[in-house]
């Protein structure tokens, strides 16, 4: 292996370091303590993780966690009414739905209830618009986290060519704003794309995020280039047991690369890492305070 490895762990590691200061100061200087709402509805196996992964490190970090479990046949009009209390509620100052929803709930409706000034996923209209001319907003947590390890990696990000793999609402179109937003000439490619290698081939920084188990090989990325692998993909291993890999080959990309995300241990842990930043960022605009340095876009 040639390319440096990117360490996400370890990266989210010093995140949430920076965010429990902030908290601190927050609590000790202006008796604020931030709060997270975290919304399941249903029983989804990898969801149910995911929220109490969420509520664990949003208390390590010194703020005050809200879980609300909902039953799998919740009607869209109870959790409206939920969503309603939790905007109202000057002790939360984010709100998270975990998605998916069950197919009867309009996943559209349920996010543009949220307050966007509460919406630390950053997936409601307005956040969505304001990321796209620009303006200040909140910047959905996978795309930030990719951001923040890009900036650390390379200072500047002008004039790199940068392609992005997925189109997705959540990680593909928001990396790509992102990236445009840092003077990046962006790429989003997709599975209609034509030639993908060759577009890949293009990429100073190649972001992937399909969900497809390593589908992109070493010979499509360019020597030298920053390989930010988002997919976290479930796949059989050896012996029966399972194994999560990316969506690129690690070990043929990292011989062509100049640096690289592993998985596990690379995007995967500054995606809550950054929800805990946008907690803390949410507080302080709430409250007319500054916002902490670095872990904002
Ligand atoms: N499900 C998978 N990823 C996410 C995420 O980033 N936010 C929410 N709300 N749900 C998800």
């Amino acid at each position: 292996m040639t390319a440096t490895l990117i360490d996400g762990k370890a990266f989210a590691a010093r995140v949430r370091a920076k965010v429990a200061d902030h908290v601190t100061r927050l609590r000790e200087e202006h008796g604020l303590i931030p709060g997270l709402a975290v919304v399941l509805v249903g029983e989804d196996p990898a969801s149910q993780v995911y929220v109490r992964s969420k509520g664990k490190q949003t208390v390590e970090t010194g703020m005050a966690s809200f879980e609300h479990k909902l039953d799998a046949d919740t009607s869209e009009a109870e959790l409206l009414a939920l969503i309603a209390k939790l905007n109202a509620d000057t002790k939360i100052h984010g709100i998270l739905v975990q998605l998916p929803l069950p197919s009867h709930l309009n996943s559209d409706l349920v996010i543009n209830a949220i307050d966007p000034a509460k919406d630390v996923d950053g997936f409601h209209i307005s956040n969505v618009g304001l990321l796209g001319t620009g303006q200040k907003s909140m910047v959905p947590c996978t795309p930030l986290g990719c951001l923040m390890m890009l900036r650390d990696h390379h200072g500047s990000l002008s004039g790199m060519n940068a392609v992005v793999v997925g189109r997705s609402n959540i990680v593909g179109k928001p990396m790509a704003q992102l990236l445009l937003g840092e003077s990046c000439t962006v790429t989003i490619a997709h599975s209609r794309t034509r030639d993908l290698a060759e577009v890949c081939r293009r990429a100073d920084i190649l972001v992937t995020a399909v969900g497809r188990p390593e589908m992109i090989p070493g010979d499509w990325v360019k020597p030298g280039a920053t390989v930010i692998d988002v997919g976290i993909n479930r796949v059989e291993g050896e012996g029966g047991k399972t194994r999560l890999v990316g969506d690129v080959q690690f070990d043929s990309c990292a011989a062509v690369a100049g640096a690289i995300t592993p998985v596990p241990g690379g995007v995967g842990p500054m995606t809550i890492a950054c929800l805990l930043a946008n907690t803390v960022t949410a507080c302080c605009r709430a409250n007319g305070l500054a916002e902490p340095e670095g872990l904002t876009a």
